[in-house]
């Protein structure tokens, strides 16, 4: 039995989706704790894309169960969506699917309230506009609406109506939307989409702790990354959300006594979409667009080029700090086949002085400092076995093991469940 975390350690879009995939072959129950429809987490069967923002990446597992938790905040039009997507791909998830009734709900409002926000602030974080800042600050506030609420229609309907009003008053008035939203078209429609949640209701707090009891193998699904996190990340450059692993004892409701592991989703290299400091970006060269193209650097949520860089330790050994991380996962490593040289930052130059501690508050105002290894030169996309990989890619991996002092255990070589190598 275990009950392990996978986070993301650094910006996000490391591979999560991938991995969890990968490691859901064993596993009885897969649950998303936080985040919601902002997150896109890629697998890849066969050849065929799927991508998956709400619904947990065990689903394509047909023996596995999926839990959305309560830290997760909830579109009903996106999740409606993706049920219809895996149905016409022949997912069956009837059965194997379940929400908590804690979780909170996105309206169509607080989707555009995050458009309007982001309009006004001089500089913008670059939200991916789904809704995620408003609905947790409605949660924070206590005057979000729940999925617990879809079972009693007139209170579900008296709350979306109160939300749909007030959030209209604001984005007239406040934000001057002139168009705002048609609260009477809105409540009905929100009211339906919101109904279709129902079937899948389930108080996932119980069953959860229950198949621990039952010695079942669980995961736990971050979305987003470590340097995202709304306590510990690059803030206000962040989300609002806690990616982090205490994120996920809070967003399911099992006790840290009860997890056995923590993995570290880690990109060989580093991305991140939206704006917010970057100490290794690579802006403008021929390294930061050959890490784009080999990369296919595009937002899976909403197409947008993420922004590339070298790999930086000081900013993992953070997030290994605040994670407990116990084992690294090192993805997309085939992406940097073509260079001669490899850097990662191993330090930075902050007022001048050197320092290893990575500063999260003024991350903007540091310069790298970086070890430079040789390359492989060779294609290593799709490689399964670690004793095929390049002694230049061995040593790199083993360069990372030895700063960050946390064993890599799986490394992935192409976006295929199969381009896996376990070591
Ligand atoms: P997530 O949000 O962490 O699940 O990551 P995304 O799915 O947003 O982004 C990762 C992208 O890289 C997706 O397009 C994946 O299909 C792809 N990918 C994952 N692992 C590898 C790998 O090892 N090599 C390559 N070339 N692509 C990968
Ligand atoms: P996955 O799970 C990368 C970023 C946005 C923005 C900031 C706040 O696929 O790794 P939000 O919409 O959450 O209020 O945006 O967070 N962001 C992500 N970046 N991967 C993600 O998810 C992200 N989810 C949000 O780009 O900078
Ligand atoms: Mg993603």
């Amino acid at each position: 039995m275990s009950v392990a975390i996978i986070v993301g350690s650094q910006w996000g879009d490391e591979g999560k989706g991938k991995i969890v995939d990968y490691l859901s072959e064993n596993t009885d129950i897969v649950v998303r704790f936080q985040g919601g429809a902002n997150a896109g987490h890629t697998i890849v069967l066969n050849g065929k894309q799927y991508i998956l923002h709400l619904i947990p990446a065990g689903i394509l597992r047909k023996n596995t169960e999926c839990v959305i938790g309560n830290g997760v905040v909830i579109d009903p039009i996106a999740f409606k969506q993706e049920i219809n997507m895996l149905k016409e791909n022949g997912v069956d998830v009837n059965g194997r699917l379940f929400i908590s009734e804690n979780a909170n709900i996105i309206l169509p409002s607080h989707k555009a309230i995050d458009i309007q926000k982001e309009k006004k602030i001089s500089i913008a974080i670059g939200t991916t506009g789904r809704g995620i800042g408003p609905a947790y600050t409605d949660k924070i506030s206590r005057e979000g609406i729940r999925v617990y609420d879809i079972k009693n229609e007139s209170v579900l309907r008296s709350k979306i109506q109160n939300h749909l009003e007030e959030s209209n008053l604001l984005l007239k008035n406040y934000y001057n939307d002139l168009n705002g939203i048609n609260v009477d078209e809105e409540l009905e429609k929100t009211f339906e989409h919101c109904k279709f949640l129902l079937p899948f209701v389930k108080n996932t707090t119980q069953y959860l702790n229950d198949a621990i009891g039952s010695n079942k193998n669980i995961i736990l699904e971050g979305a987003q990354g470590s340097l995202l996190d709304i306590d510990h990340g690059t803030y206000p450059f962040v989300t609002s959300s806690n990616p982090t692993s205490g994120g996920a004892c809070t967003g399911a409701g099992i006790s840290p006594t009860k997890i056995n592991k923590v993995i570290g989703i880690t990109k060989a290299y580093c991305t991140r979409v939206g704006n917010g400091p970057f100490p290794t970006e690579q802006i403008n060269n021929e390294i930061g667009r050959t890490l784009s193209q080999r990369g296919f650097e595009f937002g899976s949520t909403t197409g947008r080029p993420r922004r590339c860089g070298w790999l930086d330790l000081v900013a993992l050994k953070y997030s290994v700090m605040i994670n407990g991380i116990t084992e690294i996962v090192l993805t997309k490593l085939d992406v940097l086949d073509e260079f001669d040289e490899i850097k990662i930052a191993t330090k930075y130059v902050f007022n001048n002085e050197k320092t290893d501690v990575f500063p999260v508050n003024d991350c903007a105002a540091v310069i790298p400092e970086y070890t430079t290894l040789k390359g492989w030169e060779k294609n290593i996309v799709g490689v399964n076995n670690f004793n095929a990989l390049p002694i230049e890619a061995k040593n790199y991996i083993k360069f990372i093991e030895e700063y960050v002092k946390v064993p890599i255990t799986i490394i992935s070589t192409g976006p295929d469940r199969k381009d896996t190598i376990v070591v």
